[in-house]
């Protein structure tokens, strides 16, 4: 499949291009800076900011048939990026009639409630409330066939390929094995409509993804 990546460039980003080239796909790779993105005859880099319009995104994605997003704006400019960035993201998507939309979230960023009750989120609730926004824009508000994958804290520790899936705890996951979750949810239809968190684990990546 041709695969659309918006933040390319970025950790998971560059983590993900890898894994779907390995997997036989081609890449769309969206980057502000597309001369950064690593040469490749499956890459085709393109010019991308989430601060354009619709209409820009809808051509930056045109012959797509995914779109990922894994972007994000580090906390500096969540409302242009993390939030409404996603969502004009998602409007191209619909316009050109691109329907699987896999979106790079986070833990609890659809329960507020946890934001003030979980240890180690206080400080991130601008954040979390983006997340909540551009989350609940593609399940509500788009007939996208999307999937959420929400991680915890991410480290550049070596992945293991094993991950736990369930209700949720705040810990660790590498971002090899969320890039790798990523990629592989595209192998599982049953993925579809989800929303799945994760952290680091004991289950192999296919098989806890085979069972959500
Ligand atoms: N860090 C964690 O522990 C954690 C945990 C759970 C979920 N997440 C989510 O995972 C996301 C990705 O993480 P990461 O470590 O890969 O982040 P990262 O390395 O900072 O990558 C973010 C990407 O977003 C791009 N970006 C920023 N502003 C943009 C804009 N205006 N237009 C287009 N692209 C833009 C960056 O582009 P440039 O390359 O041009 O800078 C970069 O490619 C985070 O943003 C967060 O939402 C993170």
């Amino acid at each position: 499949m041709k695969i659309f990546i918006a933040g390319a460039t970025g950790r998971v980003g560059t983590l993900l291009t890898h894994d779907l080239l390995e997997d036989g796909h081609e890449i769309i790779a969206g980057a502000r800076h597309p001369e950064r993105v690593e040469e490749n005859d499956r890459v085709t880099p393109v010019k991308f900011d989430l601060h354009e319009s619709v209409e820009q995104m809808t051509e930056a994605i045109k012959g797509a048939d995914v779109t990922y997003f894994t972007a994000g704006s580090g906390a500096k400019d969540i409302l242009q990026v993390d939030a409404f960035g996603a969502v004009k993201l998602m409007q191209a998507a619909e316009k050109d009639g691109i329907k699987r939309f896999v979106m790079l979230s986070a833990l609890f960023s659809l329960e507020p409630t946890k934001w003030r009750t979980v240890k180690g989120l206080d400080g991130l609730t601008d954040y979390n409330i983006a997340k909540f926004f551009a989350d609940n824009y593609l399940i509500h508000d788009t007939d996208l066939d999307y999937t959420i994958l929400q991680p915890t804290v991410m480290t550049d520790k070596p992945g293991t390929g094993k991950i736990t899936v369930d209700e949720g705890k705040l810990g660790y996951n590498p971002a090899e094995d969320v890039a790798r979750t990523l990629a592989d949810i595209l192998k599982y239809q049953n993925t579809s409509r989800k929303v799945i968190k994760m952290r680091e684990g004991d289950t192999p990546i296919d098989d806890a993804l085979s069972r959500v």
